[in-house]
């Protein structure tokens, strides 16, 4: 595979969370390539890290030790602000929360990472619309998040996360909060989104959930191990 192939190329990365008493250690010498295409899912126990690696994936939080290239661009030499431009170009984040604003509709939700980004806004409230339509919630388009099921409110925030059609999506424990049927549907989302070619890293403590994903990896007290 050439480079220009890979998206994140992480190495020997550590994560110290160092708190006033307690030195946690999250993640120990990481080493983790994903191409362009894949669809990782990362496994692991309550505590192994998981949410940690997926915060240093997403340019959320810096690794104390080691390198990660994302997309060709080493982030440790990245200002706050080249961080946040990048995490806001390249990444569609998914939460198991949602991490919806409760006062704002689907459509005004859909449309936030769009504001930051400075596009105008008709172009952006029609593509918003349009990406409401294709994840089937065009009939919810001016709903507010408690008007609306969890698997719709997961819907709205997929659509949220590709508005400025990042090559990444990210989801933490996207169907944590879910029932089995929404699940599967958000699920499905994510796989076709990965058919269009998006690169998805999905993060769950659910075998079911993990083995949809055209690869697995497993955290362990902080280390990538093969099962
Ligand atoms: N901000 C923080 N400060 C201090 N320690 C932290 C912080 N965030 C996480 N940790 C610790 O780092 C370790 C890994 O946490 P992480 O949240 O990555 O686990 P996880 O695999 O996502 O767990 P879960 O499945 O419960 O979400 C844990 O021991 C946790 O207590
Ligand atoms: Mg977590």
């Amino acid at each position: 595979m050439k480079t220009k192939d890979i998206i994140i190329k992480i190495t020997d990365v550590s994560k110290v969370y160092d708190t006033s008493d307690i030195e946690t250690v999250a993640l120990k010498d990481i080493d983790l390539t994903v191409y362009k295409g894949d669809f990782v899912a990362i496994t692991g126990r309550s505590g192994s890290g998981k949410s940690t690696l997926m915060h240093i994936i997403g340019l959320l939080d810096l690794p104390t030790k080691g390198s990660y290239v994302l997309n060709g661009t080493d982030v440790s030499k990245l200002s706050e602000d080249e961080l946040a431009y990048q995490r806001n170009k390249e990444i569609g984040f998914v939460f198991q929360s949602f991490n919806l604003l409760p006062r704002l509709s689907a459509v005004e939700n859909v449309i936030l990472p769009a504001i930051y980004a400075g596009t105008n806004v008709k172009e952006r409230t029609q593509k918003a619309v349009e990406l409401l339509t294709e994840l089937g919630l065009e009939d919810h388009l001016n709903k507010r998040p408690n008007q609306m099921s969890g698997g719709q409110q997961q819907r709205v925030a997929i659509a949220r996360a590709l508005m400025n059609n990042p090559e990444l999506i990210l989801a933490d424990e996207p169907t944590g909060n879910l029932d089995t049927h929404s699940g599967d549907d958000v699920m499905n989302t994510l796989k076709a989104l990965n058919k269009d070619g998006k690169t998805i890293v999905l993060i769950t403590h659910e075998h079911d959930i993990a083995i949809q994903a055209k690869k697995i990896l497993h955290l362990e007290d902080g280390r990538l191990v093969s099962k």
